[in-house]
């Protein structure tokens, strides 16, 4: 065993002596744990519960987020003693607290005395009690009573050594329609625009006789309104949502301690766009999401439907915790995972042995730090009886029990090897919102969906990688040797500027289909795409065609089919070379360039017109990573291996996952630690589901 290893497994050892005397309140590096609601079983119950969680090796409870009802019967009565034995209770247990604050769920009395704090749907419908959410984000009152509940628990709890911190509601969705909205929405335009003429202008409201006279006249809608109005109202619907959230963040930062963290937890599978999700991370601590296994589809109706999958796809969920990374670019916590199976699915069919624990581990391959099981037990009743949990109705361990218990040993084992460590990238994917909803008010083609062709992107790039971030498009760039913005529709003059920086300084650059349609305000952009960078790119879109039909595409990039998409591109510089032509098409495509690249200052800008087939975007994202020098990685894997790789405090730390239903084998270029087994290794076997996680001391850079 190295002497790296042993140093480290004796620090794991001191760090578990020292978790069991337990002073409370500080993070391991890694952990497990679950979402436990005490308020649902009677209090003779807590302690059997708490002491198999600790059995199981959980390191943390989150409780009270749906609790209000139990916490303040009737208005301004506060019954918050349960909670503080709850709470005495998990500590006993050496279990670190994360309490909800329950602000999703309103108490009927509150509805029924305040009803115009319920939520009113795009249709003018008002919600009623009984399920959850049904508040109005934009009401002054409901945000008073929130601010109150919040600040008892903030003055009860901000002190209590067993709590870690807090998280402010539960997965923000529904934006609403009532009359505060409406008066709010108006006024954020007023400030954003001035004069009702400036408004007018940008959203060319003379199209369909919409010009407005009066702020009051402008509409509230999601549907097939004005391409303007509807970019700043999701813009309102993030400032509301932020405000919302302020709103309780501020009692909590002026009555809590500083060792206590603030986040939320954000669902919609990470990928959901109802507001800017970044915007939301920005003021909190860190960031937390929901992993469920599941894809969103658009429905006929225009409704988003989340549709389970039977598998992982690790792409696709690696993306989304690279996503997640990406809006505050630090670690962040999966604040729930399924354990195994949801109850919402039209088949909620089960992942399989082995499955959640390679889950978890993929999470803290992309920088996790903590991953919780929703949830502990399911109640007897309520409206989610039949999901995935650790125990069962009887109080006893369902068969899931014995992989969470696994997971999380080995977390607390492999911990201190990850303290100091980070995902590191030489690559990276831009995702802005805008670009997002102008898109989707507007498809164009119901094939294209954005995160499809990200992921196109995305699976490309990490093959041959193994590490790429996603990141909004304002983040300092300079750090990447390549930045790929699929669908980057929306490009202001000052991006545009950034961009264009980013490139003379070194950086290559290449955008997707789509990229620079749009304005700040969604306007068309009056130059042809890429927009303010077509100058830059010296060529141009002449047309764009959405495909019913594959076209073959050919050049110094290889050959193979652009699908769903296809630009028709030209030169206009000397120096910008065609990379691929389209062949035998609808006669405006055939023979042309479908993508062009330019060297500007000391680094190149590439534009690709169109969606390619996986194996030619392969092809193209290694000739653009071979352009831009990136490093290649260190571990060559088999197909159907992913491998993670976090650096830091000396050390590069990978955890190499088999999500192929066939064992997997790999010899490794040099011996590493096997943090999870002992000893050193120079050859892998994983079967399906199979993790290994390999150190070793990080090479001096070089000079
Ligand atoms: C999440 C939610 C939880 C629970 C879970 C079920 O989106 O935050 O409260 O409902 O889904 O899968």
């Amino acid at each position: 065993m190295s002497r790296l290893l042993l140093g480290l497994l004796a620090v794991a050892g001191l760090a578990s002596a020292r978790a069991a005397e337990n002073p409370p309140g500080a993070l391991p590096p890694l952990m497990l744990g679950t979402s436990w609601y005490p308020e649902q079983w009677p209090e003779a119950r807590w302690d059997a519960d708490l002491a198999l969680m600790q059995a199981a090796g959980l390191r943390m409870v989150r409780v009270g987020e749906f609790a209000w009802s139990s916490l303040e019967p009737e208005e301004g009565h506060f019954t918050l003693d349960w909670l503080d034995r709850a709470i005495a209770a998990a500590a006993a247990h050496h279990l670190l607290v994360v309490i909800g604050t329950p602000t999703d769920a309103p108490p009927a009395w509150l509805t029924s005395k305040y009803p115009e704090t319920l939520r009113v749907d795009e249709n003018g419908r008002r919600l009623q009690h009984g399920e959850r959410r049904q508040f109005s984000y934009a009401s002054p009152k409901y945000r008073e009573l929130c601010r109150t509940i919040v600040e008892q628990l903030a003055r009860r709890f901000g002190h209590n050594p067993a709590v870690v911190g807090w998280q402010i509601g539960n997965e923000y969705t529904e934006d609403s329609f009532d009359a505060d909205a409406r008066h709010q929405f108006h006024a954020w335009l007023q400030a954003r625009y001035g004069t009702l003429a400036a408004l007018n202008q940008h959203w060319t409201t003379a199209y369909w006789s919409q010009s407005y006279d009066s702020w009051d006249e402008i509409p509230m809608g999601t549907g097939r309104g004005n391409p303007g109005l509807l970019l700043d109202y999701k813009e309102f619907v993030t400032d509301t949502w932020r405000s919302f959230q302020g709103n309780q963040l501020d009692v909590l930062r002026r009555a809590i301690d500083p060792r206590q963290f603030v986040t939320t937890n954000l669902g919609g599978l990470g990928w959901a766009d109802r507001f800017n999700r970044r915007e939301i991370a920005a003021p909190l601590d860190f960031i937390s999401w929901d992993e469920y296994v599941a894809r969103s589809e658009m429905t006929s109706s225009g409704q988003t439907a989340y549709v389970a999958l039977p598998h992982v796809d690790p792409y696709r969920m690696g993306a989304t915790h690279d996503l997640v990374r990406g809006w505050k670019q630090k670690d962040f916590w999966v604040m729930e995972m399924q354990p195994g199976s949801v109850d919402w699915a039209s088949v909620s069919s089960s992942l399989d042995r082995g499955e959640t624990r390679a889950m978890a581990w993929e999470a803290v391959g992309h920088g996790a730090d903590c991953v919780a099981f929703w949830q502990w037990r399911a109640g007897l009743n309520g409206q989610e009886q039949y999901h995935g949990a650790l125990v069962g109705p009887d109080g006893t361990p369902l068969p899931f029990y014995a992989e969470a218990r696994q997971t999380a040993e080995e977390l607390t084992r492999a911990g201190p090897v990850f303290a100091g460590t980070a995902p590191v990238a030489q690559v990276a994917i831009l995702h802005d919102y805008a670009s997002r909803w102008a898109i989707d008010f507007h498809p164009q083609s119901s094939r294209y969906d954005q995160i499809d062709v990200l992921l196109g992107y995305y699976r490309a790039l990490r093959d041959l990688t193994q590490s790429v971030d996603i990141v909004d498009p304002t983040v300092p760039l300079d750090a990447y040797k390549l930045v790929a913005a699929p669908s980057l529709n929306v490009i202001s003059p000052e991006l545009a500027h950034r961009l264009a920086a980013y490139v003379e300084q070194g950086g290559h650059l290449l955008l997707g289909p789509r990229s620079g349609m749009k304005d700040a305000y969604n306007a068309l952009n009056p130059e042809r795409q890429p927009g303010p960078l077509a100058a830059t790119l010296g060529g141009r879109v002449e047309q764009f065609y959405p495909l019913l039909d594959d076209v073959p595409v050919a050049g110094a990039w290889g050959a193979g089919r652009a699908t769903i998409w296809a630009e028709l591109l030209s030169t206009a510089a000397p120096d910008t070379r065609v990379e691929l032509r389209y062949g035998a098409a609808n006669g405006w495509l055939d023979g042309q360039p479908a993508a062009i690249t330019r060297p500007v200052g000391r680094g190149t800008i590439t534009y690709l017109g169109a969606v390619l087939d996986p194996g030619l975007m392969h092809a193209a994202a290694q000739a653009l990573v071979a352009a831009a020098g990136v490093d290649s990685p260190t571990l060559p894997v088999p197909a159907g291996v992913e491998v993670c790789r976090r650096v830091g405090a000396g050390r590069e730390v990978y955890v190499v996952l088999n999500f192929s239903h066939e064992p997997a084998a790999m010899d490794l270029p040099r011996a590493m630690d096997d943090v999870l087994h002992g000893g050193r290794v120079r050859h892998l076997d994983l079967v399906p589901y199979g993790v290994a996680v390999l150190a070793h001391a990080a090479p001096p850079p070089s000079p």
